[in-house]
């Protein structure tokens, strides 16, 4: 508790302080275009929802009585932090982490999970920079494409597509091996 109460105390005096000076700000400039390269990138996803170390956590989920046909009914959630590998292998070298959400979203048959997912890079020559995925998901289509709505780091101010393929799914349990085909246009 003491260690708390002066952290809590130098909080107050910074917003305090952020108060007394601060000054709604705005300035417009002209945008000059950088010109841009694309960038294309390969590796998979793995989604873990069994075991005793799932990647991906159901977090919430409509109050219905389960049907073992539908193991993702409308509205079920789960927040992931799933590896990206080189291969599809699970022992393939990790170069990053997909994390965010995704939400269960069709009311037909037809299983939708809407996305939003922040895919960051820990190794390699993008090391330090991430991409957001803000995409709607249709998972019965054998190709299927998700927006890439911007990013941070190297990827700043990207846009593009992340083209989707199953590599491996178990039904049963869910668990599931992505590849992911990513064009990105940046600065
Ligand atoms: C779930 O629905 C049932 C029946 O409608 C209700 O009795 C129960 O309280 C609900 N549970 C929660 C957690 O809302
Ligand atoms: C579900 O997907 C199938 C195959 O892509 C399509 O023919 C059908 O129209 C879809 N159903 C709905 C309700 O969108
Ligand atoms: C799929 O999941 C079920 C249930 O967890 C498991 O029994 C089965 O071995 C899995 N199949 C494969 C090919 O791993």
């Amino acid at each position: 508790m003491e260690k708390i109460v002066p952290l809590a105390l130098l909080l107050v005096l910074c917003i305090c302080t952020i108060r007394v000076h601060a000054k709604y700000y705005s300035k417009s400039a002209p945008y000059e275009p950088v010109q841009e390269k694309k960038t294309h990138l390969r590796f998979f996803l793995h989604d873990t929802l069994s075991g005793n170390n799932p990647s991906a956590v159901q977090i919430a989920g409509p109050n219905t009585t389960k049907n073992v046909n539908d193991p993702t009914p409308f509205a079920t959630t789960f927040v992931i932090d799933d590896p990206l590998t080189e291969g599809p292998e699970p022992t393939s070298k990790v170069i990053g982490n997909a994390r965010g959400l995704y939400v269960s979203s069709s009311k037909d048959k037809n299983l939708t999970l809407v996305m939003y997912v922040d895919l960051g890079f820990t190794n390699g020559r993008f090391k330090g920079s991430s991409l957001s995925v803000f995409s709607r998901n249709p998972v019965t289509e054998k190709h299927r494409e998700l927006a890439v709505v911007g990013g941070r780091g190297r990827f700043r101010l990207a846009r593009g597509v992340v083209l989707v393929k199953t590599q491996y799914l178990n039904i049963t349990n869910g668990d599931a091996v992505l590849e992911y085909n990513v064009e990105v246009v940046h600065p």
